[in-house]
C-alpha cells in the first residue's frame, strides 16, 4: 500500500527538483527583474519614423529614486527595440515570454554600452536599420552584470506597454513597387526595341 503512495510523491519531488534546478541554472525571468533604469527615447508618442532614414536618441541612467549602491554590480547596458503588443498580435514569432532566452519582444539590439554611474546618464544615437519591419515599438534597456546576466531593466513605456509607443515604417514595401516599375520599364523597352527593329526592316525591304 505504502509503495503506491510513495512512487507518485517521489516522482513529484523529482519533478519539482528538476523544475527548480532548471529555473535556477536556466534563463532569467523578466518578471523577476527590478525596473531600476530610467530610459527615455527621442520619438514622441505616436511619431512615425522611416526605417533606414530616421534616427532616434536613447538616454538611460539609474532612476534617481533608487538607493545609492543599487548599481554596484552593473557592468553593461543593452538597449533594444521592442514590439508593442499591437504589433505582436497573431505573430508567434514576436511573442512575449517571461524567460528572456525565449522572449521575442525585443529582437533588435540598438547598442550595448558599458554602464556608467549617475550623475552621467548615457545616450546613444541610432539610425533605424533598413530592414526593420513596419510596427509599433518602444525601447527597453537591460542591465547586465559581470557575467552578462540581466539584473535590471528600464523602458520607455509603462508596464502594460501601452504608452509612449512610436511607429516605424519599413521601406521594403517601397522597394517592391520600385522593382515592379523597373520591370515594367524594361519590358516596355524590349517591346519597343522589337517594334522599331521590325519597322526599320520593313522600311528597308520597301
Ligand atoms: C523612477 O522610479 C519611480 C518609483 O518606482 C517611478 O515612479 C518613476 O516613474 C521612475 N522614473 C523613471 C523616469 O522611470
Amino acid at each position: 500500500m505504502a509503495g503506491h503512495f510513495c512512487f507518485p510523491s517521489a516522482a513529484m519531488v523529482l519533478l519539482i527538483f528538476v523544475c527548480f534546478v532548471g529555473r535556477a541554472i536556466g534563463g532569467v525571468y523578466f518578471s523577476t527583474l527590478p525596473r531600476t533604469l530610467a530610459v527615455t527615447a527621442s520619438p514622441k508618442q505616436g511619431q512615425v519614423l522611416m526605417a533606414g532614414v530616421d534616427k532616434l536618441k536613447v538616454s538611460w541612467g539609474l532612476n534617481q529614486t533608487e538607493k545609492e549602491g543599487t548599481d554596484e554590480a552593473y557592468k553593461k547596458v543593452k538597449v533594444k527595440l521592442c514590439y508593442a503588443p499591437v504589433s505582436q498580435q497573431n505573430r508567434g514569432w514576436r511573442k512575449t515570454e517571461d524567460d528572456l532566452k525565449k522572449d521575442k519582444t525585443c529582437q533588435n539590439t540598438i547598442t550595448t554600452q558599458p554602464y556608467t554611474k549617475n550623475p552621467n546618464p548615457s545616450s546613444f544615437e541610432y539610425i533605424l536599420e533598413r530592414d526593420l519591419p513596419s510596427a509599433s515599438y518602444f525601447v527597453r534597456a537591460y542591465v547586465l552584470d559581470g557575467n552578462d546576466k540581466e539584473v535590471g531593466y528600464g523602458q520607455t513605456t509603462d508596464a502594460q506597454k501601452a504608452t509612449n509607443l512610436f511607429q516605424v515604417i519599413s521601406i521594403t514595401g517601397r522597394h517592391a513597387s520600385l522593382d515592379i516599375a523597373a520591370a515594367c520599364f524594361s519590358a516596355f523597352s524590349v517591346v519597343s526595341l522589337i517594334f522599331f527593329f521590325v519597322k526599320e526592316k520593313r522600311k528597308a525591304k520597301k
